[in-house]
């Protein structure tokens, strides 16, 4: 089967003057550049929606930091998310998930992203672990991930990874600018990581999210300025960078039956932070604070 594509052109609404949005999106669009179709600009119901889904996200990953300790097993982490999720009559988006068998992952040290739980792995003093969630709820997603450290300390060049990841997400927020091209938040990320020598995953990226799980457009963590589709208010995508401390070539754990996870190749170890954004005429707001 030939593939559908869509070929990403602003409609008009009929009979309707321009507004200002519409010049700006339109003015890009006969330059060539890929513009987002109006179905990935939410509406102010589905925004808040998926603020509501933020809302009980962070709470979620507000649980595991409470939680998380060294000897707790990843399974048990698990465990906190589907609990916190019933209380709060939300479902884990991972759970099923084009085969995913848990509600959450759980990525340590080497392993880059889609860790599985598993109630014979446990966690070290010194790992650092990223937790990823996200939950449906009203049928609206946001998804978010942070790093933990597991007993508060890990060596040196651990504890930098974790932080330089923290700020490429920051940067990458901060290039988001109404207006702007998802190229403009990846060459600003890749520039920041490549100041320490660090590798950018270039395998998975952002997304958009909100009404699915995974939307337009990709957000890639590298490339060039003005390359990528338009970014306008209205819009809802996370920002997830995958920094790794060697080559950020990644590969699929041939040892995962499910064929889930990702660890480096060189297996040094690697660090996530990931938010649901808004874009909105200012800036971006987060959605899973
Ligand atoms: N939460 C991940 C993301 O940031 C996707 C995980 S898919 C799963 O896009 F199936 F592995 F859970
Ligand atoms: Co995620
Ligand atoms: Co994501």
């Amino acid at each position: 089967m030939i593939q559908k594509k869509n070929r990403n052109t602003w409609s008009i609404i009929p009979g309707q003057e321009l507004t200002a949005m519409d010049k700006e999106i339109l003015y890009w669009q006969n330059r060539g550049k890929k513009v987002p179709t109006r179905d990935l600009i939410k509406t102010p119901e589905q925004i808040e929606g998926i603020r509501q889904a933020g809302a009980i996200n962070t709470a979620v990953l507000d649980a595991v930091a409470a939680a998380i300790r060294p000897g707790m097993s990843t399974q048990e982490i698990d465990d906190i998310c589907m609990a916190v999720c019933k209380e709060k009559n939300a479902t884990p988006a991972c759970l099923n998930y084009e085969g995913f068998p848990k509600s959450v992952c759980v990525s340590i040290n080497e392993c880059v992203c889609h860790g599985i739980p598993k109630p014979t792995q446990f966690l070290e003093e010194g790992d650092i672990v990223n937790v990823d969630f996200t939950t449906i709820y009203n049928g609206y997603y946001a998804d978010a991930s942070r790093m933990f450290i597991i007993g508060g300390k890990t060596t040196p060049e651990k504890e930098q990874l974790v932080r330089v990841a923290k700020e490429c997400l920051e940067i990458g927020m901060e290039a988001a600018k109404p207006y702007c091209f998802v190229g403009d938040i990846g060459n600003a990320i890749q520039k920041h990581a490549h100041k320490y020598n660090y590798g950018v995953v270039k395998d998975l990226c952002g997304h958009g999210v909100g009404i699915k799980f995974h939307e337009e457009p990709e957000i890639a963590h590298y490339g060039k300025k003005g390359s990528g589709m338009l970014l306008v208010p209205g819009m809802t995508f996370t920002i997830e960078p995958m920094i790794n401390m060697g080559t950020w070539r990644v590969f699929v754990d041939a040892d995962d039956p499910y064929g889930w996870e990702v660890i480096t190749e060189d297996e040094m170890p690697s660090a996530q932070w990931e938010h649901t954004l808004l874009m909105t005429d200012h800036g971006v707001e987060v959605l899973t604070y």
